[in-house]
């Protein structure tokens, strides 16, 4: 089974990545499913029905969040109706929606995953390598590919979430820096890594916002008013190859593409590549 993950989809910018990019990169690497981390997609903060919705349209099956999931107040009525859209499992248990999601593919087959946030320089929320271990053993009762998005700003709390996993999940993919990182690979166990994903949005920003009101906030000390970027958008996101007998991870390939590479792919036709 072939999975992409896209990395932190950032306002309009990051959304109509995403609407360009799954199209050529399904047809390219043959991508049987297809997950979004989503918690910046509304103008770059939080998600709504209406960007939600979109995105799932646009041929993602399941949408991740993070620290930012409750930034527009709809998300509360939409995470209770939305199967498809999760927020950290690690949150009070009192809060709508879920952490965990078994998802069908066209075909039938399940696909399984887990969102997680990491407590390093994060708020506050419950242990996430209890609560992802425990969501591993119900999960795997009904499907064996599982892919776990571990939300989280330390890289060794991501590293070691991998290290937690390994041998038991097909992959484990860190988001919320926005930066992505060169260290995507498969462990000796077998479960695919890599400590962030990167961001699908505008990257001649700072982390998706316009850059003279985050430098100007910076410089000053004084609270600025921030709106999202524009310019330089690229599309970040892994792909992995999974096998579906044992649930471990054959490959991993790290992916950062501009417009111009999503529009040039799209003329070149649909030639599937080797991983
Ligand atoms: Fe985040």
């Amino acid at each position: 089974m072939r999975i992409l993950f896209i990395g932190d989809v950032f306002g309009r910018t990051g959304r109509d990545l995403v609407r360009a990019g799954i199209p050529v990169l399904t047809s390219r690497y043959a991508i049987d499913a297809v997950i979004a981390n989503v918690e910046n997609a509304a103008s770059g903060a939080g998600i709504t029905r209406e960007t939600g919705d979109a995105l799932l349209k646009c041929g993602v099956d399941v949408m991740t969040t993070g620290n930012h999931v409750w930034d527009r107040r709809e998300a509360l009525t939409y995470l209770g109706a939305e199967p498809r859209l999760l927020r950290p499992l690690n949150m009070a248990s009192a809060a709508p929606g879920r952490g965990a999601f078994v998802a069908r593919l066209a075909d039938g087959r399940p696909i399984g995953v887990i969102n997680a946030m990491g407590r390093v320089f994060m708020p506050p929320v419950d242990n996430p390598f209890e609560a992802v271990a425990a969501a591993v053993d119900r999960l795997s009762r009904e499907c064996r590919v599982i892919v776990v998005d571990i939300h989280a700003e330390a890289t060794a709390e991501k590293i070691a979430m991998g290290w937690h996993l390994d041998g038991r999940v097909a992959a484990v993919l860190g988001t919320h820096t926005h930066v992505q990182t060169a260290d995507a690979r498969v462990l000796p166990g077998g479960t695919a890594y890599v400590t962030d994903v990167g961001m699908t949005g505008p990257h001649d920003s700072i982390i998706g916002m316009e850059r003279a009101g985050v430098l100007s906030r910076f410089v000053t000390g004084l609270p600025t008013r921030m709106e999202p970027a524009s310019e330089n958008p690229r599309l970040q996101a892994v792909v992995i190859d999974a096998d579906e007998r044992t649930g471990l991870a054959r490959d991993i390939v790290r992916l950062d593409w501009s417009e111009k590479d999503l529009a040039g792919a799209r003329r070149a036709g649909d030639d599937e590549q080797p991983l």
